[in-house]
């Protein structure tokens, strides 16, 4: 199907990705389908034969923002009528927003959800064949629940030194305030093969940091015959020659082990920063989560991992304003922050999301009182990180260079604990650092900046 689509026409795509890594991951997938079917990717959407959108669902303003830009391509559909736009991801397993694409922007061609990612090119086929642009008829694949996994599917990296590996998909978890297992469906793994053949292929060709991707990456072999589990992965992946990093993402503390802890404090690449999503600091608010641990669990994980693993850096992501929490709850995820000091938090309004558990619960604090509370944790937070990066002076860090600044001779590149550091070099041709590990003193850091210098 991928090699039928090919004509001796020069044709141009474009794939616009919002969201997670996981997002991203799918976004990669479908420019490798694009590219096999002989169209060029290109970032211009006015000679665009096709444009995707692969939406996210996570935040209302997330969604917002999305339906902006899809109600901008109205004006480009109409100069060229011939151009095929099409929906996908996220918010296209959404019966609500499936109807609203349905009506309100008619010049949707195609719609699939990330349930049918792997038909992507037999329906774009189906749409040149038969013509169905020409007839204005309308593909909307709305209501697929396949959850089987589909290897092989070409990838077309946005990076050359860091790749994204998916390594489970969708969740089981049901937090009350996620669209993740609505709209991913089902927890399930790639076997630890593919995995780990595609990671060597990768060091192979180069790349020097993998990220290892699902939804909950702790739950990882739960539903394979094979016998393993997450820390098992990760010591498979480790055993590789040469100098490489793992990261991962994203752990749910109620399945983060000990177990997993020794594996990191133990391995060779595995970076020693470690983002452990906590939500909140309340047992009342956690419980009305279905987050199913305690903050004491919580802190308890977290003192083993700081006392396993030398010169841990942990991050985590914070919901603010859960319905019917009260400013003393909220006070406790201060407290606890305090007590953690994560090196960087993500931090999120709490948005409701139609279908959730929580979008039903009354919500009486106002979102001006939240944005005040958030302002209060982002101040306290700051402290912390302000610290943290003042420490970091005049010591010596392994940096990957990652890529090169636009305009000037700035090399960027990051720190085991996933911090970005400036350097500028005496060289001038400094493109030929990129990719490589370096050794750099730090020999400036103040709020969120870090420059450093090669020693
Ligand atoms: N509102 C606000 N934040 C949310 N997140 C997930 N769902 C919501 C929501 N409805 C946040 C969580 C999660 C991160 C990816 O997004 O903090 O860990
Ligand atoms: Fe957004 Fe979640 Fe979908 Fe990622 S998985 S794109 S965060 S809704």
């Amino acid at each position: 199907i991928l090699k039928s689509g090919k004509t001796n026409e020069k044709k141009f795509a474009v794939v616009k990705t919002y969201g997670c890594q996981q997002n991203v991951s799918d976004g990669e997938k479908l420019s490798g389908m694009l590219e096999n079917m002989g169209y060029f990717l290109t970032e211009d959407e006015e000679k665009a034969n096709i444009i995707v959108i692969n939406t996210c669902a996570i935040r209302k303003n997330a969604e917002n923002r999305i339906f902006g830009n899809i109600g901008a391509l109205k004006r480009l559909k109409k100069k060229n009528p011939n151009m095929i736009i099409a929906v996908c991801g996220c918010m296209t397993e959404q019966k609500d927003e499936i109807k609203k694409i349905k009506k309100s922007y008619p010049f949707v061609d195609l719609l699939f959800g990330t349930h049918s990612l792997n038909r992507f090119p037999e329906l774009i086929l189906k749409m040149l064949k038969s013509k169905v642009i020409k007839n204005k008829n309308r593909i909307f694949i709305d209501n697929e629940k396949d959850e089987k996994i589909y290897e092989g599917i070409p990838v077309k990296r946005t990076g050359k030194v860091k790749a994204f590996v998916p390594v489970m998909y969708g969740c089981d978890n049901f937090c009350s305030y996620c669209i993740v297992p609505y709209v991913r469906g089902r927890e399930r793994s790639r076997k630890s093969e593919d995995i780990v053949s595609e990671v060597e292929k990768l060091l192979e060709n180069g790349y020097k940091e993998i990220m290892l991707l699902g939804q909950n990456v702790n739950s990882y072999g739960k539903n394979l015959e094979e016998n393993i589990n997450f820390a098992e992965l990760l010591r498979r992946v480790d055993n590789f020659q040469g100098e490489y990093r793992i990261r991962f993402m994203t752990s749910h503390p109620k399945d983060a082990t000990r177990e997993l802890i020794d594996v990191i404090a133990e391995s060779k690449h595995i970076c020693k920063n470690f983002h452990l999503p906590v939500q909140c600091g309340n047992n009342r608010i956690l419980k009305e989560m279905n987050r199913k641990y305690t903050k004491e669990q919580y802190l308890d994980i977290v003192k083993y991992a700081k006392k396993k693993i030398k010169n841990l850096s942990l991050s985590s992501d914070i919901i603010v304003g859960f319905p019917g929490e009260k400013y003393e709850e909220f006070k406790e995820t201060i407290a606890l922050i305090k007590e953690v000091e994560f090196i960087s938090l993500f931090t999120f309004i709490y948005s409701p999301r139609n279908g959730t558990y929580a979008a039903n619960l009354p919500d009486p604090i106002s979102k001006k009182e939240k944005t005040e509370w958030l302002m209060e944790l982002l101040k306290v937070q700051e402290e912390i990180s302000f610290k943290e990066y003042k420490n970091m002076k005049g010591k010596i860090f392994r940096v990957l260079i990652e890529s090169k600044s636009e305009n000037e001779n700035i090399l960027l590149g990051r720190t085991d604990n996933n911090l970005t550091m400036e350097i500028k070099p005496e060289e001038t041709n400094v493109e030929n650092f990129i990719g490589e590990f370096k050794n750099v003193e730090v020999t400036y850091a103040s709020g969120r900046t870090l420059k450093g210098r090669f020693v």
